[in-house]
């Protein structure tokens, strides 16, 4: 493993806009970003025109050509890896979730967005299943770059066992786990198998989600259906953007030993952690 770290942007969490049904069930479906930003095609012919005029020879700007072709570059790409699953993701949201949105909510008038206890109690044992599980994969590291993300202060099972211990002395019945964290937690358990790039992808916006979006619906949901009550899943020991900014840390430097194959195939698994994700938020809702 490199020792040298690479600084990515830190991100703030926003004020909170309003949450209604229908941002819980917007379902991303459409295709990706994973585009370079520049025209290379434009690029290299400029430039194959400038150097014409000054009379290179042909073999010179065909290699001019290459180079400009292999320097393309992928939104976020400059600043590390984090921030290009980082853009892929932030498209993912509907405008109303986050500024930088690029879903349209659905125009459907739905009533209005009301939690329910019994809801919420299931999207915290399947959200406990989910983090159960992640952990569970980095502990046991098939893959040696798993190790880096142990211990990170980002863990979360123990504080969601806090809460739904709490929350039974309260009285509340704990369900079993239900279909979507099950589904979620059997997926992540084999891809963490044979395919790194995408667990990676799932283990980032899991995390990251839960620290911006994810304490934001806590917030709602708990003046809600709790009395406010700040539960400890939406806690964490020491400074929450310090240990955000060591794990974008880390997995930019994993990253850096991945091809750009490798790259473009974890980004492309964005999709999938929406869609699993969703499916718990919408418990929430149940
Ligand atoms: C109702 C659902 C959601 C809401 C309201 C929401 C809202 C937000 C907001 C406000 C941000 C911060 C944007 C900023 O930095 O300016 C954010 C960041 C993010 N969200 Fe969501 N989100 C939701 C669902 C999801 C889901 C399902 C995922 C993926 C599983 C996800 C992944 C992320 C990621 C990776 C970030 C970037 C965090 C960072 O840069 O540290 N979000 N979200």
């Amino acid at each position: 493993m490199q020792s040298q770290f690479f600084a990515s942007k830190m991100t703030s969490l926003p004020s909170s806009p309003s949450l209604n049904k229908t941002q819980f069930i917007s379902d991303p479906k459409t295709s990706f970003f994973i585009i370079p930003i520049s025209n290379n095609a434009k690029k290299t012919n400029l430039f194959s025109l400038k150097m014409k005029k000054k009379g290179f020879p042909v073999v010179a700007m065909a290699a001019a050509g290459a180079a400009a072709a292999e320097k393309k570059r992928y939104p976020g790409e400059g600043k590390g890896f984090v921030e290009e699953m980082r853009f892929v993701a932030m498209k993912l949201h509907t405008k109303d979730q986050a500024k930088e949105g690029e879903k349209e909510a659905n125009k459907t008038p739905l009533p209005k967005w009301e939690p329910s206890i019994e809801g919420y109690l299931k999207f915290l044992v399947d959200s406990k299943l989910v983090y159960d599980t992640l952990e569970r994969i980095v502990d046991k590291a098939d893959f040696p770059e798993y190790a880096e993300f142990r211990n990170t202060g980002l863990e979360r099972s123990e504080a969601l066992a806090k809460d739904l211990a709490w929350l039974k002395e309260q009285g509340h019945s704990i369900p079993e786990p239900s279909q979507p964290g099950l589904n979620y937690s059997a997926y992540l358990e084999e891809l963490s198998k044979n395919d790194p790039q995408a667990f990676i992808c799932h283990f980032y916006n899991t995390y990251f989600a839960h620290s911006a979006g994810g304490r934001m619906i806590g917030r709602k949901v708990a003046e809600k259906v709790l009395n406010g009550k700040e539960l400890e899943f939406y806690k964490w020991d020491g400074d929450l953007s310090q240990l955000l900014q060591s794990v974008r840390e880390k997995l930019n430097i994993v990253a850096e030993n991945w091809t750009r194959e490798e790259k473009n195939h974890c980004l492309e698994e964005t999709e999938k952690s929406f869609k699993h994700s969703g499916e718990i938020l919408r418990l929430i809702l149940s």
